[in-house]
């Protein structure tokens, strides 16, 4: 039962639990048995026919927006610009010639969102929402409609729905992809892939009270953390330090990590915790003397690594997947660092203050 949290303590962890069951539908819905994926052949010609995408989010939509930005620039050889809604609204970028345009919105309600689509319509530029809610309204008004298939997303710190996002733009990436013979989507085994990430995403579940107590240990009496990473384990970053802000209430960055001597790592102290996502072989090796940057500032180091990158002191290490789809797993730990540091702070992990699950003012 979807919208029953049972006997989960708050819908957080339910729908942390729920991602491998998401994966599973998303695999099943999406692809067939020869491998290939299943989506409307019309939403391919559109975004096949276009010179350049424009992925429109607000929140962690628009964290997921960055992570598909990669993968349909790498297999459907596409460019692709990510940008927040409350900003493309009002400051329009000069736009290409033939534009396609990718809303991302678990709710399909967000008004800053809407107000974009509204735009784009009456531009008559073609339009695509991925959102968890049939019926919404970015997916009536949108051209075509892609459903995240994520089951309720109740908690307000949004998790299942992130990675229903990004399992889709991979589906959406590789089906362009493979419209235009492109050699790396045609190889890519996305059904294959995506239950191998199903079955690891429960393995990282199931080591929950590692995650509990490492929390214990590096965010017990912080006000302030940083989440760094190259590419993707950048973007994974960037959603990382939100979820930690947004029910935790610790002030938390994602980096860049080469960018952050050039000016951030004024703010490493005797004890910040500083988080290293690695899990890309092109980066790792510079990502690792970032981290050695802040550790020699006093930084207390907190590093996520795929196994194959791994080094023996590294806290939690991740056991490999395809290079496209690592966000996948990378993002796992986090949502639990978040839930388990909000735990052990005594706030509400499902009502954090402030915040609304779908914001429908501009
Ligand atoms: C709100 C929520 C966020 C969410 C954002 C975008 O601010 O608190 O968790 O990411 O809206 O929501 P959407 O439904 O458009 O994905």
């Amino acid at each position: 039962n979807d919208i029953e949290k049972g006997t989960y303590p708050y819908y957080m962890l339910k729908e942390i639990n729920d991602q491998p069951t998401v994966m599973r539908r998303i695999v099943k819905e999406y692809t067939k048995q020869n491998g290939s994926v299943v989506i409307e052949p019309e939403i391919v010609e559109k975004i096949k026919a276009s010179d350049r995408v424009y992925i429109i989010a607000c929140g962690t939509s628009y964290n997921a927006g960055w992570v598909g930005k990669a993968l349909i620039e790498k297999m459907a050889q596409i460019p692709v610009e990510v940008h927040l809604s409350s900003e493309f609204g009002y400051n329009m970028p000069l736009l290409s010639k033939n534009p396609f345009f990718i809303f991302l919105s678990q709710s399909g309600e967000t008004a800053d969102s809407r107000q974009v689509l509204v735009q784009t319509n009456r531009l008559g530029y073609p339009s695509l929402t991925l959102t968890n809610v049939a019926g919404s309204t970015l997916s009536r008004e949108a051209d075509y409609t892609l459903l995240l298939l994520a089951g309720p997303e109740i908690a307000v710190a949004s998790t299942k729905a992130y990675t229903a996002q990004i399992a889709v733009l991979a589906i959406v990436a590789k089906a362009i992809g493979d419209a235009s013979g492109n050699e790396q989507s045609e190889k890519f085994d996305i059904a294959h892939e995506l239950s191998v990430i199903a079955s690891i995403m429960e393995t990282i579940i199931d080591e929950k009270a590692t995650i509990d107590q490492l929390v214990t240990e590096y965010l017990s009496d912080t006000r302030n953390a940083f989440y760094i990473g190259r590419g993707v384990d950048y973007y994974v970053s960037m959603e990382a330090s939100l979820k930690l802000k947004e029910i935790s209430y610790i002030q938390a960055e994602g980096f860049a990590a080469g960018e952050l001597k050039h000016g951030t790592i004024a703010l490493i102290e005797k004890g910040t915790p500083v988080f290293g996502v690695i899990t890309d072989k092109k980066t790792a090796a510079h990502t690792r003397g970032n981290l050695k940057e802040v550790e020699s500032r006093g930084a207390h180091n907190f590093v996520i690594s795929l196994a194959s990158l791994s080094k023996e002191s590294d806290q939690l290490v991740l056991p490999d997947v395809h290079s496209l789809l690592t966000p996948l797993v990378s993002v796992v730990p986090t949502q639990l660092i978040a839930y388990f540091a909000t735990l052990q702070r005594g706030y509400d992990v499902d009502k954090p203050r402030n915040l609304a699950k779908s914001v429908t003012v501009e």
